[in-house]
């Protein structure tokens, strides 16, 4: 059986899956930007995984990474569980080094080589900083996530984004994602 990956808000399933396609080729091109060998046991953490669909495309990438998913399952995926989540982990055969945890970012503590994450910090309001830190103390090289930046009073809202974090993470690239939205970037953080 295929595995489901979920609706996002404001998506119907179909506009999910186009979303993912993009996505997924977007973020494999930002892994080959950066310097952490795919080949390698890398300890990688996926904040906000959802069902799973961003381990898998971290998973694909890095074919001996331990990846760790955490999601507090507050609702922005539509129907998802940590139920659901394991069991597409299972069906997508790479349980022995995937693992999905019900936990909340701003609980979360360990060591991670790369912490990604898509399209969850926008749902925090300001309490997304204190994410970034939280990212930030678990000690990554890298940080890279897929969102949506809003423009509200700001003229750039990621210039905004990035004068608030810049003395934890440096940016190495923003990728514009226009076939999606020209508000949905790909940021590339190197933690400082
Ligand atoms: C739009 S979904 C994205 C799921 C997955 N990353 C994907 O791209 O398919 C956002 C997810 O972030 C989770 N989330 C929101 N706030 C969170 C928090 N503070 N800690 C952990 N997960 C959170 C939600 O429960 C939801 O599953």
């Amino acid at each position: 059986m295929a595995v489901d990956f979920g609706t996002y808000h404001h998506s119907t399933y179909e506009e999910s899956e186009k979303l993912r396609t993009i996505i997924y080729n977007k973020f494999h091109e930002a892994f080959k930007s950066i310097s952490l060998d795919r080949n390698s046991a890398i300890k990688i953490l996926d904040i906000g995984c959802g069902l799973g669909f961003t381990i898998k495309v971290a998973a694909d990438f890095y074919t001996n990474a331990i990846i760790t998913g955490i999601d507090n399952f507050s609702g922005s995926l539509i129907n998802s569980s940590l139920n659901k989540a394991r069991t597409n982990i299972e069906k997508l055969g790479i349980k022995k080094r995937c693992t999905v945890e019900e936990a909340d970012i701003l609980d979360f503590k360990g060591k991670f080589d790369l912490v990604i994450s898509n399209l969850v910090f926008h749902n925090m309001g300001s309490a997304r900083f204190q994410a970034y830190k939280k990212v930030y103390s678990l000690r990554p090289d890298y940080f890279i996530t897929g969102d949506i930046f809003f423009a509200g009073n700001y003229e750039n809202p990621v210039d905004f984004e990035l004068s608030k974090i810049s003395d934890m993470f440096l940016p190495v690239t923003v990728k514009n994602v226009d076939e999606i939205s020209n508000s949905f970037k790909i940021l590339i953080l190197k933690r400082i």
